[in-house]
């Protein structure tokens, strides 16, 4: 049972927290819903992706943005908020940099859509890594590994074995491949400057994720899917 020794408030509604538990972990609890890329259930928290961006204040501090997948509450009396018009733009901002570079990557195209970006301001490239650093975190923290790690910086980082070759470490599990949100279903976008694939985009008019069921999507409200499970 948790005991709760701490009060904050999101979004306007105030809830509890225990000492050290993150602004992500509370918001979850009571059901606020924060966008996040790089956090792992039962992994540790690590801070990549910046989406998760709140705004945190207390008294007269001024509004701060934060991670709230790694900033832990240790004090009573915390204002939080989550979608405030600067947490917003920063959102969107991110976004829009996360689907510019790696426009085929499904995850990509599903936050850009929900963040509402319609239209891609940077030059597009094709990574199927966005740096998460989730696949590494597998291999360290759960398997106990060091087969894999970040080498360079900027637009030269990227997710590699030591030296680039076979480590003596990896043992094959294929847990990194397991949780990389890269390898889970490519998304078939395109990489022309400043548009984006589109049928992510059409969320509005169709409830389920995709409409054509090319991306592999076959949830029950996809009636093509329907269709070949009658079938
Ligand atoms: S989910 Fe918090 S920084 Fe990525």
């Amino acid at each position: 049972m948790i005991i709760f020794d701490t009060s904050l408030i999101i979004d306007d509604i105030k809830v509890q927290g225990k000492k050290g538990e993150t602004i992500l972990e509370v918001a979850r609890r009571y059901g606020i819903n924060i966008p996040t890329l790089c956090f792992v259930e039962n992994l540790p928290p690590y801070g990549a992706c910046r989406l998760c961006v709140v705004e945190v204040s207390k008294g007269t501090r001024p509004p701060n943005l934060v991670a709230s997948c790694t900033y832990e509450i240790y004090e009573d009396g915390l204002v939080v908020n989550t979608k405030s018009e600067r947490v917003v733009k920063v959102r969107k901002m991110l976004a829009e940099l996360l689907v510019a570079s790696s426009p085929n990557v499904k995850i990509a195209q599903d936050i850009a859509a929900r963040c509402g970006i319609k239209e891609v301001r940077f030059k597009m490239g094709d990574n199927r890594c966005v740096l998460c650093g989730i696949c590494i975190r597998m291999c360290h923290e759960r398997m106990k590994g060091m087969a894999l790690g970040f080498v360079g910086r900027g637009i030269d980082r990227k997710v590699q074995m030591p030296f680039n070759k076979k480590s003596e470490d990896c043992i094959l599990c294929r847990g990194c491949e397991f949780v990389c949100p890269g390898m889970e279903i490519p998304c078939q976008g395109i990489n022309i400057p400043g548009q984006l694939c589109g049928r992510c985009l059409r969320m509005d008019d169709a409830p389920y994720c995709c409409t054509l069921g090319s991306f592999g999507c076959w949830c029950d409200h996809n009636p093509l899917a329907s269709d070949s499970k009658k079938t």
